[in-house]
């Protein structure tokens, strides 16, 4: 095998070395205290400083304003799927959900447990490869609910759209500061950490002030944001490690130059890896040209070239070439099939050139 690996992971997916280096040494001893982050109590000051800290970072590195609270919870994101329509959707209300994929679809599912759903788009039939701009809103909606970045389609929204009613809500796990997005502009973002920012283990929601308190029904108290907002985290044991592993991941962001300059990178990765597949004979882009992630590029075989019967071998074959290069993880998604290769903001350039090198070299060999 190959001395570098670079793991292409949709999610847990590669975290910075650096922040992995200083959350193992915290699992021995956390800030000379002589005891393991692991084993020291939530309710310690140097805990309490630091999920202050991790707060801190967050709200510098995102512009989170100051009516803004953070949430950050365990459960993963599919727990906020339902914690979100129980808190801000009300029995006989309506909320819009935009249908780009299995995760709105999923988030979907659950609100309509708790009121009415109005579906503003709906892209299964093309396999959710583009995102619909042209909604169908309702006009009393609390609330107009969009994936941000749609994890198995490598797709995302470039410009986010205006809810007609009430505010707009964006599950972010998959883009999570990989992009500059205008905090304002939403009421709800929340996700998973376990891609762009921390380990499994934890979420962040980050929530208007205004918009809590406005639903009629008893929320159980542990699946109430406003529970989690005055206890500051600490209503219960909180996931300290992936609290501590994301506070690690930020201070290295924001060393990096923050948002803004691993966008840029991350343009430039995603351009550059693109460009190789628009270039490729034998493998393309899943996504629509003008909705393509930076962050999840999913590919497949071009049908003209490799033919059907012959697919599954050969891309054992591409997988198995790509691992021995160290080039791990690229294995599609089962509902797009072939290829993703996912480059969250902690792949290097490095990696997606030798991603690139090995698409040209097997191309060379399949087409010899
Ligand atoms: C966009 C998006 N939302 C939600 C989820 C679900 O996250 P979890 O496994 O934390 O429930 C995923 C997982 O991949 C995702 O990509």
């Amino acid at each position: 095998m190959a001395n570098k690996v670079y793991n292409f992971s949709a999610g847990p997916s590669v975290l910075p070395e650096q922040a992995l280096k200083e959350a193992s040494a915290a699992c021995i001893d956390f800030e000379n205290s002589g005891i393991s982050i692991l084993s020291m109590s939530h309710r310690s000051k140097p805990i309490d400083n630091m999920f202050a800290e991790t707060e801190e970072y967050l709200r510098e590195l995102m512009g989170i304003p100051e009516n803004y609270d953070i949430v950050f919870l365990g459960g993963g994101c599919s727990l906020l799927f339902c914690m979100l329509p129980m808190n801000f959707l009300n029995q006989d209300a309506t909320a819009d959900y935009a249908l780009t994929g299995v995760w709105a679809n999923k988030a979907c599912k659950e609100a309509k447990l708790f009121g009415n759903v109005n579906v503003a788009c709906d892209t299964k039939s093309e396999t959710y490869s583009r995102i619909e701009k042209n909604l169908n809103l309702s006009d009393n909606a609390s609330y107009l609910h969009i994936t941000a970045n749609n994890t198995i389609y490598g797709t995302e929204w470039q410009s986010f759209p205006k809810p007609k009613s009430g505010f707009l809500m964006a599950d972010v796990s998959s883009d999570f500061l990989a992009r500059k997005i205008n905090v304002s502009d939403f009421g709800v973002i929340y996700g998973g950490a376990q891609k762009n920012i921390s380990c499994a283990g934890v979420t962040v929601t980050i929530i208007r002030k205004d918009l809590l308190g406005k639903v009629d029904r008893t929320i159980p108290t542990m699946l109430n944001f406003q529970t989690h907002i005055d206890a500051k985290n600490m209503f219960n044991t909180p996931p300290v490690f992936a609290v501590y592993v994301m506070n690690r991941t930020l201070k290295w962001l924001k060393e990096f130059g923050g948002v803004e300059a691993i966008e840029k990178l991350n343009r430039e990765k995603a351009a550059l890896l693109y460009s190789a597949l628009d270039a490729s004979k034998v493998f393309v882009g899943t996504a629509a040209k003008e909705d393509r992630s930076i962050m999840n590029v999913p590919f497949v075989f071009n049908k003209d070239v490799v033919a059907a019967d012959k697919a599954d071998d050969l891309a054992k074959e591409f997988l198995e070439f790509a691992k021995a290069r160290g080039l791990q993880q690229l294995k599609g998604h089962r509902s797009v099939g072939g290829f993703r290769a996912s480059i969250y903001n902690a792949m290097p350039m490095e990696g997606v050139q030798a991603l690139v090198d090995c698409l040209g070299d097997f191309e060379k060999k399949v087409l010899a």
